[in-house]
């Protein structure tokens, strides 16, 4: 009979009440699966950032934990997008170092898909990371994705495990980091090359936390811009973009977890229009630790360096509000030409590679 006994988490209301050891457990589970892939628990959740999920209006969240003997060794989040996407679930499945190969990961990834099922979800989407130490690899040792370039190591676990569970790879994002703050000199260097490649006029705008009212509704344009993501199948995206509205529940609730945005968007002067933004979150509260946003400036702007003046601008802004603030870590799409261009002249470097894996659960009825 096995011994793997799986369960929903409860969740405490705060964290001061008796009955939490749970929840940190699989707070505290989750910090040592990330230090295992990533070597850091540098995006790691705090306890109080992890409560805050469950209270998000927009996805609703709910955790599956398994015990192997009595104490938790593995869980299933499982993420329900409520608003929009609602075919999909997203499953991120992480099992204590200790306790992989015994059969905990493929459990709960069952109890996960019979849940998921029976909310009416058709799609699962999970995720595998691989750190950069395990990517150089000969042609044939690679798993190419379904759109989009880049490869996962075929001798991964990972990679095994999510094949065994019939699950597709559809696409690969790189994951690097940046220390910060820049060198002055590069900064200096980024900031009068971006000048000189603009033909109109532009004016900076940059704030915290939230967007003053007067650009919400521009910035809401720009998140709607379509395309951002082309690798993923059209029914799967996001529906791009959100109400004034969405965006004011979303600074709520980044507050809520005691992180703070940064924001640096460009306006055309001429038009009075803001034609890109880009955004970061600070997410740890010690504040050494950043996490870049979206970056967005439209098509008709393309080749003025309108991107890479905004990132530059916005690392500025970090090291002044945040003199803190150590690295910053960034996941963009493999073939994100200009993003991953910027990113290198910023000083980003390659710290792994993530891959999206999903499984149509209807095509199995
Ligand atoms: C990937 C992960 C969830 C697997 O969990 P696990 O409990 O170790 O896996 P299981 O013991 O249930 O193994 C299930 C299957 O994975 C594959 N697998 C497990 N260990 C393997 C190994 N050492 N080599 C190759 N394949 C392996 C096998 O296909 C196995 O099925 P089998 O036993 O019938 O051959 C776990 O390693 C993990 O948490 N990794 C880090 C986080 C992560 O990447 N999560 C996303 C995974 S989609």
């Amino acid at each position: 009979m096995s011994r793997i006994k799986i369960d929903q988490l409860w969740v405490p209301d705060t964290l001061d009440g008796e009955d939490t050891a749970d929840f940190l457990a699989s707070v505290e589970g989750s910090r040592q699966v990330q230090i295992h892939i990533w070597g850091t628990d540098d995006l790691a959740a705090s306890a109080a950032e992890t409560l805050q999920n469950f209270r998000d209006p927009y996805e609703w969240y709910v955790v599956l934990i398994a015990r192997l003997d009595g104490g938790i060794v593995g869980q299933a989040g499982i993420v329900l997008p409520l608003a929009d996407s609602t075919h999909l679930a997203y499953v991120t499945l992480e099992i204590l170092p200790s306790a992989q190969g015994h059969g905990v990961g493929r459990e709960l990834l069952e109890a996960a898909e019979q849940f998921v099922r029976g909310e009416n979800r058709r799609v699962v989407v999970v995720e595998t990371h691989h750190p950069v130490s395990a990517l150089a690899l000969a042609e044939d040792e690679r798993l190419k994705p379904a759109q989009g370039a880049g490869s996962l190591p075929l001798s991964s676990r990972e990679v095994a495990f999510a094949q065994r569970a019939d699950y597709h790879l559809q696409h690969i994002e790189h994951f690097s980091a940046c220390p910060v703050p820049l060198p002055g000199t590069l900064q200096d260097g980024l900031m009068a090359e971006a000048a000189a490649a603009q033909h109109g006029n532009f004016t900076l705008h940059q704030w915290l936390d939230r967007c003053p009212d007067k650009w919400l509704r521009d910035i809401a344009a720009l998140e709607g811009d379509p395309g951002n993501d082309p690798d993923w199948p059209a029914e799967d995206l996001e529906a791009g973009g959100r109400t004034a509205g969405g965006i004011r529940d979303a600074e709520a609730l980044v507050l809520a977890r005691g992180r703070r945005t940064l924001v640096t968007a460009v306006e055309d002067t001429a038009s009075g229009t803001l034609v890109g933004f880009t955004s970061t979150t600070m997410l740890s509260t010690l504040g050494e630790v950043d996490f870049q946003d979206d970056t967005v400036v439209a098509n008709e702007y393309d080749g003025q360096l309108l991107g890479q003046l905004i990132m530059v601008a916005n690392m500025e802004l970090l090291s002044v509000q945040f003199p803190k603030a150590r690295r910053v870590y960034t996941w963009t799409a493999v073939d994100d030409g200009g993003c991953t261009d910027v990113n290198g002249k910023l000083g980003f470097v390659p710290a792994g590679v993530s891959g999206q894996w999903r499984k149509d659960l209807g095509s199995l009825r």
